[in-house]
């Protein structure tokens, strides 16, 4: 991504609609790293991504006391992190989070994973998630340095993004 991708003014539908463009056009092995303050609405965003993938968000909570919860519909299946009480990097190793990002089949997605920046695979779609002065709309920025996945994102996104 040449300078970081910037959608403004989303509600929850917006968010929604976000996450049904990455499924579609995305692989199905995605990292996600979901940063922004407390009720940014990055669960919010883990429950939009299960929704467009079919797992009922209903069970995506917040993963806060049991670090990781993973979830499946079919052949679909979501892991559910949150760093926000792990420790150190080290820490988070020892949750097994390597295998799940060399996991081929799955969605992982890792809120406050700016906590563990260092430890998080390069090609990582990170999503910063801000809420507005409006209380109800969020501004998300996305950035990676991948530039592959640089590009589809780009492409999922072009509708949503402001022209020019
Ligand atoms: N446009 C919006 N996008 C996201 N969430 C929104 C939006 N408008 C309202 N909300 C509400 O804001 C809250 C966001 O809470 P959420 O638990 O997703 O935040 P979080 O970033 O995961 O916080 P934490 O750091 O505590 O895990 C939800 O209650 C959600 O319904
Ligand atoms: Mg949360």
């Amino acid at each position: 991504m040449k300078s970081n991708l910037v959608i403004k003014s989303l509600d929850l539908a917006g968010l929604q609609d976000i996450a049904a463009r990455l499924v579609r056009c995305l692989p199905r092995r995605l990292t996600l790293g979901l940063v922004g303050t407390l009720g940014a609405g990055k669960t919010a965003f883990v429950q939009a991504i299960s929704r467009a993938i079919g797992v009922d968000a209903a069970d995506v909570t917040s993963p806060t006391f049991t670090l990781l919860q993973s979830h499946r519909s079919g052949d679909q299946i979501l892991h559910h992190l949150d760093a926000y009480r792990v420790m150190d990097e080290d820490e988070f190793l020892e949750l097994g989070v390597e295998e799940l990002f060399d996991d081929e089949q799955a969605w992982t997605l890792i809120e406050w994973a700016d906590r563990v920046e260092g430890v998080m695979p390069r090609e990582t779609l990170w999503l910063e998630i801000r809420i507005e002065e409006q209380p109800d709309l969020r501004t998300v920025e996305f950035r990676t340095s991948d530039s592959g996945l640089a590009r589809v994102v780009e492409t999922a996104l072009r509708e949503m993004m402001p022209s020019g």
